[in-house]
């Protein structure tokens, strides 16, 4: 059994599991989140390995207090500042353009991330003790119902986490309300715990799922932009490389090409598909940085994260 009742001692040992890059589920007011620092990608590349997510979602940032969470954020327009100061913490989650210090896992490749302050004395007391950010979807199995006990946790996931802790019902038991902003204006991203009604007051009117037409982004579902490269990505058999180009950038799964690339990475010499993931989007970004107009992928062993890793290469190539 990994569930152990929500105490001063069980959440310091849960803060130390979170800083040494292990995976923690923790009760917040809305939902039970699987959490793992924030900073660490590898950690974050466990999230997904244990919901069994089939691609990477971008994940919610969960910090103690306003001013840590903003220090995530690479700018803040004033509304959004106001929601803040009235709601945090509480269930509601900002999505604004990133702060250099956030890892691409966490945000899926996107320029924005998603941060909140829980509003449930469990969650702010493992947050302060680990000293960081921590980086949790809800914690279920990928498709299934969201938890709001520690029990729905454990039925879903076993001994996927390495610690459950376990603070009773969550409050609110939907998720947080998200809310991103596009030049200065408010557009719900998915109704939540918090509603909207308490956020137009202070921000005006904000636009709704299916009615900003067009180009706005609507639910989180509509807005997930697939990370595609800039440049064409090809998926071939680890080993079989074309003809070096400098005309071509290669991302090797283990091992180096031959010859001379315009740029190459190897994403896990020792073939560890949770390293692979973790490091994916920083290694395509770098890739896409040499200007090239193609870049080769080896294919990845499907299985485990090589799932969600070969998932985002054909979204790339597609
Ligand atoms: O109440 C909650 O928000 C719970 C607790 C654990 O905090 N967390 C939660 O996380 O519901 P999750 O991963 O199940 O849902 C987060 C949603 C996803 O639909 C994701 O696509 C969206 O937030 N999201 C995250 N980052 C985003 C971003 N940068 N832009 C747009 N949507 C984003
Ligand atoms: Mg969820």
């Amino acid at each position: 059994m990994n569930t152990v009742k929500a105490t001063a001692g069980s959440i310091k040992k849960a803060a130390a599991l979170i800083r040494a890059g292990g995976v923690v589920a923790f009760p917040t007011e809305t939902v039970y989140g699987l959490g793992a620092d924030g900073l660490n990608p590898v950690a974050c590349a466990r999230i997904f390995e244990i919901k069994g997510r089939p691609r990477f979602d971008p994940l919610i940032l969960h910090e103690c207090s306003a001013a840590r969470a903003r220090k995530l954020f690479s700018c803040v327009p004033a509304p959004a500042l106001r929601l803040m100061k009235k709601f945090w913490p509480g269930p509601l989650t900002l999505v604004l353009p990133k702060a250099a210090a956030v890892p691409g896992i966490v945000t899926a490749g996107l320029k924005t991330v998603a941060v909140r302050v829980p509003g449930n004395r469990h969650a702010l007391a493992l947050i302060k003790a680990a000293g960081r950010p921590i980086a949790a979807p809800s914690a279920n199995s990928f498709g299934r119902l969201s938890p709001t006990t520690a029990e729905h946790v454990s039925r879903q996931l076993g001994n996927g986490p390495d610690l459950i802790l376990d603070g009773g019902k969550t409050d609110i038991g939907v998720e947080s309300t998200i809310i991103t902003f596009e030049k200065g204006r408010p557009v719900l991203l998915r109704p939540g715990g918090l509603p909207l009604e308490e956020i137009e007051k202070l921000t005006g009117p904000a636009a709704r799922p299916g009615k900003t037409g067009g180009k706005s982004p609507l639910a989180p579902g509509c807005l997930k932009k697939h990370y595609a490269p800039k440049a064409r990505l090809k998926i071939i058999e680890p080993g079989r490389a074309p003809r070096p180009s400098l005309r071509a950038a290669y991302l090797a799964f283990r091992r180096k090409p031959a010859g001379n690339w315009a740029a190459v990475k190897v994403l896990s010499r020792s073939g560890d598909l949770r390293e692979a993931a973790a490091g994916l989007f920083g290694a395509l970004h770098a890739l896409e940085g040499a200007g090239v107009p193609l870049i080769y992928a080896e294919k990845v062993p499907m299985h485990g994260l090589g799932r969600a890793i070969m998932d985002r290469l054909k979204h790339g190539a597609a």
